[in-house]
């Protein structure tokens, strides 16, 4: 597997910025990044993932990022075996706090035993260290403005009512 090609896994329900911040750093590490909308069976979703794809390759168009980056989804199985598929040898994570940390760290050592592949663990921009998808949720949820939290293209698709709470 090849430490050239990255995956960026995540629930991304909905995109944040702070997703975005991470994509960003990983597409200018790695010459191929794959984003990876992963269904999360611990998670109630309140978007489908055909959306949560669409929406992450909205915003990473709008964001004017590289085009080394490939959205892809995963619903079945283990996320290593997308990994192999796709020849990558590194997983990118960002990390907010210790809370991320803790909650990341048995994952990427599971990952290491399943498939020898790495986990990189990245510092988003101070700016997003607060910002959720679950608590976008909940502010979008009960009507509340979450544009400073997400991409345009999440705000406005969240704000015409599209996502059916
Ligand atoms: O954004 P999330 O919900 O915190 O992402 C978690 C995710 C989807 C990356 C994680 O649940 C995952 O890797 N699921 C795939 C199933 C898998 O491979 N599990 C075993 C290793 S942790």
């Amino acid at each position: 597997m090849s430490n050239r090609i990255a995956v960026v896994p995540g629930s991304f329900d909905p995109p944040t910025l702070g997703h975005l911040d991470v994509i960003r750093r990983a597409a200018s590490l790695y010459d191929e990044l794959h984003v990876l909308v992963v269904h999360n069976p611990g998670k109630e979703a309140m978007l489908p993932i055909s959306d949560r794809m669409n929406l992450l390759e909205q915003s990473i168009k709008e964001d004017g990022m590289p085009g080394n980056i490939i959205v892809g989804s995963w619903s079945v199985g283990l996320l290593v075996d997308y990994a192999r598929d796709v020849n990558a040898g590194v997983l990118v994570k960002g990390i907010r706090s210790q809370v991320d940390v803790a909650y990341e760290t048995p994952m990427a050592i599971v990952n290491r035993h399943l498939a020898e592949i790495e986990t990189v663990f990245l510092l988003p921009d101070p700016a997003h260290a607060l910002v959720s998808s679950s608590l976008v949720r909940q502010v979008a949820g009960l009507g509340g403005d979450v544009s400073p939290f997400v991409p345009r293209s999440v705000a406005a698709f969240l704000d015409t009512g599209a996502r059916g709470i």
